[in-house]
């Protein structure tokens, strides 16, 4: 058997996993959370659960790939070697198929930015009237199949360059780039006249939507999904690691760069939608109506459109690469087919299965929400329940240690098994029950 492949070292793992975290998450979902959760209300249980309950689930599923040399298809099966086997199989397989879903309408989205930015690349977006119907005239027809196609295979060719050569050194270039357009456009956002009652509407919080279960609820899955927890994502980076990299410590950094860019977005989106005179609350089409409403009627709109799509194409491939690697590994590992021919396979089929969700918006939204609200965290919480309850801390615990400054010890073990994995079981019922959807 070939030897299995290695990120270069610290940095490059720790790169291609900010990658992964930033994305539409933060640039595109959390400022419509934000706005229809109660602004920064949302942000106290959103907060604790990145702070408390995300670090837990994080490690363990770094370790248990570096662990066991493979994704959460490999890892779990050999966790629940006493279930049978279909069971089994069909088991470790979920979290790979919730990726996969996400992966479905994740590489649409990510088509309609490469397209608008190819319209202000080509001073098209100038002669647009009506940005609405704009977008609204290109969703759900035709039209979006094309730049899908285009997103897929600019992620497919990155997959098949493989871990250090692929995905490593294009998220080495992506993501420093992406602070600095985020950070360029923030302060240009904020000295908009007017956009201070954005910052306001952020920073105070409505307390009322605290009292709201769906708050909660919601919290939690953005919280999972902004750092890509879902059992499977995170397991196969992990799997690329050296043995002597501290995984407590990337853990720490993955979830700080993730919430700048989160706040840093919704510092960009929400002041500028005010100066602009915008609702905040327009949800998933602030990205596609709000702001490129704000580049049009400024100076210099057309390079900030230039620059902003740009950023969010490098945020969007980079996290949808680590999507693709996740069924590429289960073939490659499990079924030894070539990456090459893994990835492009699991391409044309996402590309296939995505063509009715181009073609209709009510299948994108319904695919959208079942494979991110429940199918993603059910996931997470397999991976939880095969890492901390069946394998165990104990068994955990040293790999999770390894190479860490700072030692993880009873405090950890207790909160992972007794608060975590109880905790997550808790809010998907909740979620599902709740119907908990937008
Ligand atoms: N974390 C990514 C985001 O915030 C989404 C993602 C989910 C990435 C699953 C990889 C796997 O957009
Ligand atoms: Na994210």
């Amino acid at each position: 058997m070939s030897k299995r492949e290695k990120f270069s070292g610290r940095i490059g793992f720790i790169l291609a996993c900010i990658g992964s975290a930033i994305g539409l998450g933060n640039v595109w979902m959390f400022s419509w959370r934000l706005g229809q959760y109660g602004g920064s209300a949302f942000l106290i249980p959103y907060f604790l659960f990145l702070a408390i309950l995300v670090p837990i689930g994080l490690m363990g599923e770094f370790a248990i790939g570096r662990k066991m040399k493979g994704g959460s298809f490999k890892a779990y099966n050999v966790i629940l070697e006493k279930l049978p086997s279909g069971l089994r199989n069909t088991i470790s397989a979920i979290p790979t198929l919730g990726v996969v879903g996400i992966f479905l309408f994740y590489a649409i989205v990510t088509g309609w930015i490469i397209r608008y930015f190819f319209a202000y690349v080509t001073g098209k977006m100038n002669e647009v009237a009506n940005i609405s119907d704009y977008f609204e005239g290109f969703i759900g027809t035709s039209d979006s199949i094309i730049w899908h196609g285009i997103a897929l295979l600019i992620v497919v060719l990155i997959v098949s360059l493989g871990v250090s050569k692929g995905i490593e050194k294009i998220n080495k270039i992506m993501m420093p780039l992406l602070f600095i357009i985020l950070i360029g456009i923030m302060i240009r956002s904020l000295s908009l006249e007017g956009a201070m009652e954005g910052v306001k509407y952020l920073l105070i919080p409505k307390w009322d939507m605290l009292l709201k279960p769906m708050t909660w609820i919601m919290a939690l899955g953005q919280a999972f999904f902004t750092v890509s927890l879902n059992g499977c994502a995170m397991v196969v980076y992990g799997s690329y690691l050296e043995e002597e990299v501290d995984v407590v410590n990337a853990t720490k950094q993955i979830i700080i760069f993730d919430t700048i860019a989160a706040l840093l977005s919704a510092f960009v989106i929400i002041p500028a939608a005010f100066a602009f005179g915008l609702d905040p609350q327009a949800g998933p089409t602030l990205l596609f109506i709000t702001v490129p409403s704000i580049f049009s009627s400024m100076p210099g709109g057309t390079i900030f459109g230039i620059l902003f799509f740009a950023g969010i194409i490098f945020a969007a491939v980079s996290s949808a690469i680590n999507m693709l690697e996740v069924p590429v590994e289960v073939l490659k590992n499990n079924f030894n087919i070539s990456r090459k021919k893994a990835a492009i396979g699991v391409t044309i089929i996402v590309f296939i299965l995505g063509i009715p969700l181009d073609l209709n918006m009510n299948l994108f939204g319904m695919v959208a929400d079942i494979s991110s609200v429940y199918i993603a965290p059910l996931g997470a919480v397999i991976g939880a329940i095969c890492i901390y309850w069946i394998y165990g801390t104990k068994n955990i615990l040293p790999e999770i240690n390894k190479g860490a400054a700072k030692k993880q010890g009873k405090i950890f073990e207790l909160a992972a098994k007794y608060f975590f994995v109880p905790f997550s079981i808790i809010i998907l019922i909740l979620g599902i029950l709740l119907g908990g959807i937008g």
